[in-house]
């Protein structure tokens, strides 16, 4: 910090890019196999193996393949799907790509995922489908999401983009028997700058959705026969080299984002406030620090404050649904979502990365505790 209280040059998000990332993207270039090559496959087949899938197909982004598992499930124009508007707005337009419309169900107010009760209340003789979400990395109620869903014959797609890794019940995101996505964009545990990833285990949704990734090309793989409607949603080879290197030090990556958010927890308990972020009985994957301001705090003006003494800190997350194409397409007002309205008015995401240090979280916090202090 200089001596007039302003802090310069700590990022909001900062990938880890080492040799290794450049080796592997080199090798591809150098191999000219840029597209489709060996090391895409490469990528997906460590991934499957670190999770503990049988299958995992790369993507362009998390967005593309919430949509195409949304299409494969049969989610089609009349159909509702059911979601949390306490998430980054991909979530539901991946539902509204597939001429579905969304239903939003109001989230817990201590996980900020999906409230069971409240998904099973949302359900209509229209409901296709339910897309739970891990946000900030912290798992939803997996077990009685999917048991809803059973109950009322509904499919199950998982947005885990924010939670690579996280586990409930110890049975990590992805290996719960219905397909899970992980985003890899460049603030994610995990990047390749932009891609995404579908983890499942059944066979012959897998063949499926690999064709839909690669433009409905035929199962038996025959060149330019296109046996369904399908996208040109692939992850290219020199992405897939950035990602194969970012697997190998996945581990560091993850315990550098718990260490700092160790930090932020210790520190933040101290300022009064201010509500640490919730730590529960299952396993977060550490994505953003987004801690909660109490209802009486201005969480605009402090963000002002903040970003005026040079600390980045955003609005994260506004809900979807009183986004402004949310709003004149469906015509939601504040007030129909209470719960998700109230923490989405409250938390505040501070710079995070796995190489970011004690000091520089000191200076964060610190800048935090004169800002609220001097309100
Ligand atoms: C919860 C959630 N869902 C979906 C996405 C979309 O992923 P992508 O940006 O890779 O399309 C993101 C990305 O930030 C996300 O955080």
């Amino acid at each position: 910090m200089r001596s007039d209280g302003v802090v310069r040059g700590i990022p909001m998000a900062r990938p880890v890019i080492g040799d290794r990332e450049k080796e592997l993207v080199m090798q591809v270039l150098d191999s000219r196999q840029l597209s489709l090559g060996p090391m895409l496959t490469r990528f997906e087949r460590a991934f499957a193996e670190r999770i503990g899938t049988r299958h995992a197909i790369a993507c362009s982004s998390g967005t593309a393949a919430l949509h195409m598992c949304l299409h494969a499930a049969g989610v089609g124009p009349g159909d509702e799907v059911i979601t949390s508007s306490f998430s980054f707005v991909a979530s539901a337009n991946a539902a509204l790509f597939t001429g579905a419309d969304v239903r939003f169900a109001e989230v817990d107010p201590r996980t900020f995922n999906m409230d069971p009760a409240a998904v099973e209340a949302a359900i209509t003789p229209r409901t296709k489908a339910i897309e739970i979400v891990d946000i900030f990395g912290y798992p939803a109620e997996i077990p009685a999401l999917k048991a809803i869903a059973e109950k009322h014959g509904l499919a199950v797609v998982e947005d885990a983009c924010q939670s690579i890794d996280g586990a409930y019940d110890g049975r990590k995101l992805g290996t719960w028997g219905h397909p899970a996505v992980y985003g890899f964009y460049a603030n994610k545990q995990l990047t390749t700058a932009e891609g995404g990833l579908i983890l499942l285990d059944d066979d012959e949704l897998a063949r499926v959705l690999s064709s839909l990734t690669n433009q409905g090309r035929s199962d038996d793989g025959a060149w330019l026969v296109h046996s369904r409607l399908g996208f040109n949603y692939r992850m290219s080879d020199v992405h897939a080299a950035i990602g194969v290197a970012q697997l190998e030090r996945l581990d560091d990556l993850q315990a550098g984002r718990a260490r700092v958010a160790g930090w932020y927890q210790q520190r933040v308990a101290g300022i009064e406030g201010v509500t640490p972020m919730y730590e529960g009985p299952q396993v977060r994957s550490w994505f953003v620090y987004a801690p909660r301001l109490d209802a009486s705090i201005d969480r605009d003006a402090v963000i002002v404050a903040l970003n005026a003494r040079g600390v980045q800190a955003k609005p994260y997350l506004p809900s979807i649904h009183l986004q402004p194409f949310y709003r004149e397409r469906f015509g939601y007002e504040p007030g129909h979502l209470p719960v998700t309205e109230a923490i989405a008015s409250s938390t505040v995401a501070l710079p995070f990365f796995p190489e970011m240090t004690e000091e520089q979280v000191d200076a964060v916090c610190g800048v935090l505790k004169d800002v609220l202090a001097a309100r």
